[in-house]
């Protein structure tokens, strides 16, 4: 979906220097195509087990985006009262919406089970205890999961590890039976399910598995006990390849491996894909602005920096970055900086890359997943553009920021 043809980087079918040129940079650009054959191979390799997929709204929340997803039958996994409203306002069945997050609110709680969404995934006994009262107070009867934590390593960035006993993620596993049997007194939850999400970026199949059967082991011994588990979440996780050597799990074998591990049980699986769904479906745009020589480095500048995309600085993690136009000029080594005022404003570090001139347009891959939504406006920059391309048309699915916005709420105290 994004590639040279004639030396010139396309997004699908619009040349990308086109939308550059009439959107200004930076701006993000996502394809549909990707997103629509992406959700499609999810479907297709879970075609046996017709899992439930909740899109995880954070990686991504453009509205355009989430409706794209929701006319393709997808379901969402959410973790805000923003983010349920979003995909309410966009048409999302709430029989295929689930909750999740360690705060949930008063405001949050009442919303969700106003909106009979398909569960909330509880993440500790205080919060069950809430959303019962809640939902006896307003008379309702909120379906829950227990999110539980399995104590698995991920073998993943640790900042995006959620799995651990140390973490705050979730109900220790072995405590969460006990939880569970208390439920049945409890007059304002239905207990549907269980649900884990052990972190993200993951590249191997074990860890899932591991969960996922002790998970189906918690499982049967709750239908034992009477309480009717209908849903085993297995939360997102599947890792994607941001540099040429990552080798990430093919959705047909990662689902092969978890219809085997289910062996026929009559759960029904909740998935939570994010980054999988969405990441390498975006890039982002960016103009060079000066090139800098200094006394051991070389700088390429660029007018993106970390408030636009935050994962270089917050995860040293890695995105290809390549220019627009074919450029096979000798290559040397840079830090490709961006202009906020802090050290760790860089998205790339000692990256090897041809030689480039002022306005030369880059191209940041992987960029669909846990960029614009994690943008800030650090330095007073505005938030960027974001961009929707379909075939050779391409439209403008959220403006870049004015002054006007970036000042909207404050207030001038005269003192
Ligand atoms: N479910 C839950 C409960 C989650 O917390 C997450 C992500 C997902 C599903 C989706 O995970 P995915 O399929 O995208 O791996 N900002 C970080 C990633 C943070 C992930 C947070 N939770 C990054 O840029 O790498």
């Amino acid at each position: 979906m994004f590639s040279y043809k004639n030396g010139e980087f396309y997004a699908e079918d619009v040349p990308v220097s086109e939308i550059a040129d009439q959107v200004g940079t930076p701006c993000y650009v996502y394809s549909y195509k990707f997103i629509e054959d992406t959700y499609n191979e999810y479907k297709e390799a879970f075609s046996k087990i017709e899992p439930i997929i909740c899109y995880s709204a954070k990686a991504n929340s453009n509205l355009s985006i989430l409706k794209v997803f929701s006319s393709l039958d997808c379901g969402f996994d959410i973790v805000s009262v923003g983010e349920l409203k979003k995909v309410l306002k966009i048409g999302a069945d709430p029989k295929k919406i689930v909750f999740s997050g360690v705060g949930k609110t008063k405001e949050e709680i009442i919303a969700a089970t106003r909106a009979e969404i398909l569960f909330f995934n509880v993440e500790s006994v205080d919060e069950l205890e809430f959303i019962n009262e809640i939902a006896i107070s307003i008379e309702k009867k909120a379906r829950i999961s227990l999110r539980v934590n399995p104590n698995i390593n991920p073998k993943t960035h640790p900042y995006i590890s959620t799995g651990f006993k140390k973490s705050k993620f979730g109900i220790e596993i072995n405590k969460a039976f006990e939880v569970y049997k208390d439920c049945v007194n409890k007059q304002g939850l239905q207990v549907v399910g269980i649900d884990a999400h052990i972190g993200s970026q993951i590249f191997e199949i074990t860890p899932f598995i591991d969960s996922l059967i002790k998970l189906i082991e918690l499982a049967d011994r709750l239908l034992n006990e009477g309480l009717n588990i209908q849903y085993i979440d297995i939360g997102g996780g599947l890792g994607i390849k941001y540099e040429n050597d990552e080798q990430p799990l093919s959705k047909t074998k990662f689902a092969n491996a978890i219809i085997k591990e289910l062996n026929g049980k009559p759960y029904k699986i909740v998935l939570e894909p994010g980054r999988s769904l969405i990441g390498n479906g975006g890039i982002m745009l960016t103009r060079v602005l000066y090139n800098k020589i200094g006394t051991e480095k070389k700088f390429i500048i660029i007018d993106a920096a970390m408030n636009d995309l935050i994962r270089p600085a917050f995860y040293d993690s890695y995105h290809e970055i390549v220019t627009a136009k074919q450029n096979n000029s000798n290559k040397d080594i840079f830090d490709i900086v961006g202009p906020i005022c802090e050290s760790g404003d860089f998205l790339a570090k000692d990256r090897q890359f041809p030689s480039v001139s002022k306005d030369d347009l880059l191209v940041v891959k992987s960029a669909g997943a846990y960029g614009f939504v994690m943008s800030c406006n650090y330095n007073s920059r505005p938030r960027v553009a974001e961009v929707f391309v379909k075939g050779d048309k391409y439209f403008t699915i959220k403006q870049r920021e004015s002054f006007e916005d970036l000042i909207k709420g404050e207030e001038v105290v005269d003192f």
